[in-house]
Formats: C-alpha cells, structure tokens, sequence
C-alpha cells in the first residue's frame, strides 16, 4: 500500500507548493479540499493544513472537524492552518498591528523539539499572514519565535499536533525542507519510497486491472503530457490503446511528421489525421479569439469522434489531464485562475469512460516519468504549445499564406533557441504575427510588410511569468534570418510583457 500524506486545502495560494515539497521528499500525498479527509483510508500516515485567504474569525472562513484527525494522525498547520487549530481550542488570533509579511528569522527555537530539529537559530522563514496568534490554548507550547512574532511555531504538548504561523513551503524560507522532513519523515514516519519507477509500477498494474481487455483511445497533442500518457498506456494495454493525432494545420513547421515519426518510434498505434483543410475553411474570416479557440475545440471534437468510430469497441478515453489541472478546476475559493484546456465534452458525447493516469502528477513528475519510460529528452523538454496552436498567434483572421509566414519564422526563432543552448532555460517561446505592415527597406526596393513579434518567458507553472531576458547577440541574429530569409517579413519586435499583468500568449 502506498502511504501517504494528506493536505487539507484551505484554499492558499501555496497548497500546491506543498504538496511539491512533500513529493520533493520522494512522501506520496494527496491535496484534499478541507472538508473531504478520507477518514476510512488506513494509508495516510500524516495530515497537513495549508493557508486560506480568509480569518479565521471570518463568517467565510473554511472549518473542519479534525476530532477524527486528533490523536490518531500527526497533524501540521501552516499559517491559516496554524491559527485555526490554535483558535479553535481557546487560542486568540487576532489582526496583526502591520501585516506580518516576508523574510524573518527563527529564534528561541525550542532545539528539543521533534519539528524544529537541525534548524539553527536565524534561520530565515517567509510569513505571509494579516493576522496573528496572539495566545495559545493550555497545553500548547511556543516552540519558535521572530523578532516580531512570538508564535512562530508551537507544539501541543503531549499530542502530535504543531502549528507554524511562517511558510515553509515557500522557497525564501530557508528551512523550509527540513521542517517539512522532520515532520513527513521522523515524526510521521514517512518511508520516502515515491518514485518515477514506484509510480510506473503500481499506474501500470493499475491500468491492467481497471482497463482488462478493453479499447481505449486517447488524443495526442505533441505535448508532454498526453505522450508520457500514452507511453505509460501502452505499457499496461499495448495494442489495445489506440492513439489519434490531429493536425488541425495550425501546428509549427513540419511538426505533424516530425512527432508521428516520434511516436510510430515509441511503439505507439497512432492514426495520424490532417484535417487542416477542414480547419482552415471553418476559420475563414473570423477574429475573435475566443471564436477561434470554440471552432478549434468543436471541429477537433468532431474529428476525434470521426475517428474513434472507426475503432470497433471503444470503452475508454484517456487523457493527460495532470494534477494542477485537477487542483485549478476544483479551486475551493472559486477563483479558478485557469480553464481546464483537455478535451471537455468528448466523454459525454462519446459515452466513453474516462481513464486519467497522470492526474496525481505535477509536471516535473511527469517528465521525470516520462525519462524513466525512456522517452527522448526532446520529447520530455518541449515547451507548452497552446491547444488551438499558431491560430491564436496570428492576430486577426487566419489564411494559409499567414500561417506559413508564422511556420517559417518560428521555426527559426525555436531552431536558434536550440543552437544557442537557450532552449531550455526558457518555459516556453514563440512568434506573433501582428496585424500590422510597415515600411521596410530592401536593396534599393522601398517594402510594405508585416511585423512579428517575439516572445520567449520563464516561468514554473504558467500562472506567472517574465520575458526571457535573452542575449542582444541572439535577438540580432534571429531578426535578421527572419527577416532575410522569410518572405513577407520586415521588422521583428521582442515583447518584453511579465505575466501578470499580460499573458503568455497575445490572444
Ligand atoms: P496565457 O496566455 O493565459 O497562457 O498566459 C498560459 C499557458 O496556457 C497556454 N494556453 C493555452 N493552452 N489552449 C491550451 O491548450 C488554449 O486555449 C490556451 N491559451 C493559452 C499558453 O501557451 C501558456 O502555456
């Protein structure tokens, strides 16, 4: 049985970065909102409360009855989750005179005990919280103090109960990890057996059992999530799974070949469809982004559906839907900062089954899955490409004469990346065609043509991002092939935005 820690959801900003650290440990766990702790599940060996953007004196505020918790299970509260177990046994928490927010440092640690163990006095730790604990309930013991916070941490006294007021989840806090292993290994008893290859093993058994002799089917992207998918697929069910790759011809250049020939390697039964003709007249005329985006969605769904008609039998579709998608669309605060971009409405109109093997995983999990499967690093390293692809990156209508262009200058752009060794040090890159014409010169030729812009940003989830402060030598470089060798092109720009307040993408 794998064990597990679980993480109460209160609907932090950071319950996710949790739940990484703990996975960072090789600890199995799981983000549950608040209210839903599996009480009958005999693998959870310990219990995490995250942050909350509320009080805890709030109306609003999340509450939970932990007696089930209490005694049976070690429990850590972080922040919110500090304050709410401290309020709800007498504690006082009241608003902090100035918000208590960032860098501070750990002192009058209490070095006997089991949580603060190996943190050394100065420590630095990250608090982020509008409130304060003000007194504990009896029995429960200052373990750690900052010069402006007194309760930085407690413990219950004889119970496996703590609190911390700081974020060890957040990078700034310097001990973070080790407070975390003192709790998930030492004091819960954590075997830190997860693994790439403990994930493989068990998904695989897992998918035989649940999938028997059935048919599945499942839509390939070109990404890295829907391929590690499929490889672990074919691993459990081989030719029982059928792979449908759509080029809706919005895709990069030659990248519809290049990827079926990467996957026909891999083992897979892909059925590669180019359906672009079909994409290319449905697009004809439109602008709006959003209508672009809902006639990529409706004809890939038809055209998916086409296809898995053919197969004889199908019970199952299969996704690569990941853990951030599963957290962003449950998001308990209602805030749900990103729409889920998978295949929505495809089960229901197919009556198909769902079968998600990588929705406990965060992406670098899945990559690392994907290596231990022994996919091609290129492959795993690919730079997230948006689902309806060059057509929300042509600003304006879409022709096959525009998309070309586009083919042609990202393709430079990407190329170079690589040459240059850049390209993995950036989350993701690519080239908009604006709606623009200005005057060029060529020769002695006086030229009217289009402006591209550039745009290459880092970032770890998407959520947030900045422009990749790539080198002057490399832009120069890119401008002028682009420029020289794709028609149609006289003037490059490099977007120099940070997400928020823009977005990654132009539309
Ligand atoms: P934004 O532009 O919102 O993009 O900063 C965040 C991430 O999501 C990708 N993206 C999409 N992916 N369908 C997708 O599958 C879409 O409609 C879509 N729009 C944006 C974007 O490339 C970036 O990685």
């Amino acid at each position: 049985m794998q064990e597990k820690i679980i993480i109460l959801d209160f609907g932090s900003q950071t319950t996710q970065l949790i739940g990484r650290r703990v996975r960072e440990l090789n600890m199995y766990c799981e983000i549950v909102p608040y209210n839903k702790f599996p009480k009958d599940d005999p693998s959870v060996i310990g219990v995490i409360l995250s942050g909350s953007p509320f009080s805890v004196y709030d109306e609003k505020a999340f509450k939970t009855d932990l007696s089930e918790i209490r005694g049976r299970l070690p429990l850590l509260g972080i922040c919110y989750g500090a304050q709410y177990m401290s309020y709800t046994n007498g504690g006082t928490v009241e608003p902090a005179g100035s918000r208590e927010y960032g860098r501070a440092k750990l002192e009058k640690i209490d070095h006997t005990d089991p949580l603060m163990a190996g943190i050394a006095d100065g420590s630095q730790v990250w608090m982020s919280h509008g409130d304060t604990i003000t007194s504990l309930p009896e029995g429960f013991n200052v373990i750690a103090s900052t010069d402006k916070v007194r309760i930085a941490a407690y413990r219950a006294a004889d119970e496996k109960l703590w609190g911390v007021q700081f974020h060890p989840e957040v990078f700034h806090s310097e001990c973070g990890t080790q407070l975390l292993r003192n709790f998930v290994v030492d004091i819960c008893g954590g075997k830190q057996d997860w693994s790439a290859a403990s994930f493989i093993e068990t998904t695989v058994a897992q998918l035989k059992q649940q999938l028997g002799d059935d048919k599945v089917v499942l839509g390939l992207s070109g990404g890295v999530d829907s391929s590690v998918a499929a490889v672990l697929l074919n691993k459990a069910i081989g030719r029982n799974l059928t792979c449908i790759f759509v080029d809706h011809g919005m895709l990069r250049k030659n990248e519809f070949r290049d990827v079926l020939r990467d996957y026909e390697c891999l083992g897979l039964n892909v059925i590669g469809v180019d359906a672009s003709a079909e994409f290319f007249k449905e697009l004809e005329g439109v602008t709006d982004p959003e209508r672009k985006r809902k006639i990529i969605g409706k004809g890939f769904i038809d055209v998916f559906d086409r296809e898995a008609h053919k197969i004889h039998d199908v019970k199952w579709l299969a996704q690569g839907t990941i853990y951030p998608d599963c957290i962003e669309s449950l998001s308990i605060t209602g805030m749900v900062i990103k729409s889920h971009h998978n295949v929505g409405g495809l089960p229901e109109k197919m009556n198909l089954k769902l079968c998600e093997p990588l929705r406990l995983l965060f992406k670098d999990e899945v990559r690392a899955v994907g290596r231990e499967l022994g996919m091609p690093e290129h492959l795993i390293k690919r730079h997230p490409f948006p689902g309806p692809g060059l057509a929300v990156r042509i600003l304006g209508d879409i022709t096959p004469e525009k998309v070309r262009i586009l083919q042609d200058a990202d393709d430079i752009f990407i190329s170079g990346l690589r040459e240059w060794g850049l390209y993995d040090k950036v989350w993701q890159a690519g080239v908009i065609l604006l709606p623009v014409q200005s005057v060029g010169v060529m020769g002695d030729e006086r030229t009217y043509e289009r402006a591209v812009a550039l745009r290459a940003v880092t970032s770890t989830d998407a959520m947030t991002a900045d422009w990749a402060h790539l080198p002057y030598e490399f832009l120069a470089k890119v401008s002028n092939d682009i420029i020289n060798r794709v028609r149609g092109v006289n003037r490059v720009c490099y977007d120099i935005s940070s997400k928020p307040p823009s977005t990654i993408e132009w539309e």
